[in-house]
């Protein structure tokens, strides 16, 4: 695991877009496994901004998304596939039909078999985007004495519905259940890539980078043991877990 420590957030997005625009030049047809949450917003900004000056071309780049809320539809301004929509895939030349988001609404397990599907289909993600829930939960596999592999149903725990109930209206309004990849398809992208920033991230980055324990109580510290996972984070988090570069 390698660890990357900016001078600011701003920086962080900065640093990981590159990233990402580097891979697509590299390889135009490459799959990114993206992530949602506050965290990767700038990120999706810089792309775009990128993809406006001539810097990327998405034409041909395939995406799967890490999750769905359950019982909203793509619609919902709340979804996650609203989210990509509005965030990032309206403003870059991408082929919405080489993007997936898992669908929330109907049977829901079957839409689970879905997004296991497409998680392999045409080969595993050359880079997945990852962010953090204040809990060390990842995509949505939740602290938990044990973790799921695969594409499955997740009960959201309080923390994470409290933390994610800022953009609803109100908080019996966030969904209670969602799809999401499991712990062994994230861990299959060839390169997975973590942003975090702020206070409320401290526990949850001080078990994935401060020591050596692996645990399902903390899902990020799976990643120790991928063997091309790049951890983000600017000076001000790094400091308050007592990273030293
Ligand atoms: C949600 C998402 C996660 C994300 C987390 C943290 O639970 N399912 O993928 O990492 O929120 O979000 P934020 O970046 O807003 O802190």
């Amino acid at each position: 695991m390698k660890v990357i420590v900016t001078a600011s957030y701003d920086e962080t997005c900065r640093v990981i877009a590159e990233m990402i625009a580097g891979l697509v030049n590299e390889k135009p047809d490459c799959k990114l496994g993206l992530a949602t949450g506050g965290t990767p917003v700038p990120i999706y900004k810089k792309l775009i901004e990128m993809n406006k000056a001539g810097k990327v071309d998405f034409s041909k780049v395939r995406t799967v998304n890490l999750d769905e809320y359950c019982g909203i539809p793509g619609t919902h301004d709340q979804s996650y596939r609203y989210f990509m929509n509005t965030n990032l895939f309206d403003h870059i030349n991408i082929d919405k039909a080489n993007t997936f988001v898992a669908n929330g609404m109907g049977d829901f397990e079957a839409n689970a078999r879905e997004l296991e599907e497409k998680v392999r289909e045409g080969g595993v993600a050359d880079l997945q985007l990852l962010g953090i829930g204040n809990n060390g939960h990842i995509a949505f596999n939740e602290a938990s004495d044990h973790l799921i592999s695969v594409a499955h149903i997740e009960h959201l725990t309080e923390s994470t519905i409290d933390a994610n109930a800022r953009f609803f209206e109100k908080r019996e309004d966030v969904p209670t259940m969602a799809i999401t990849m499991g712990m062994g398809d994230i861990m299959a992208a060839k390169k997975v890539v973590l942003a975090a920033t702020g206070l409320a991230k401290v526990p949850a980055i001080k078990g994935l980078i401060m020591d050596d324990v692996i645990t399902t109580q903390n899902p990020s510290t799976m990643l120790k043991m991928h063997s091309d996972a790049v951890i983000v984070i600017d000076k001000e988090l790094a400091g308050a877990v007592g990273y030293q570069a």
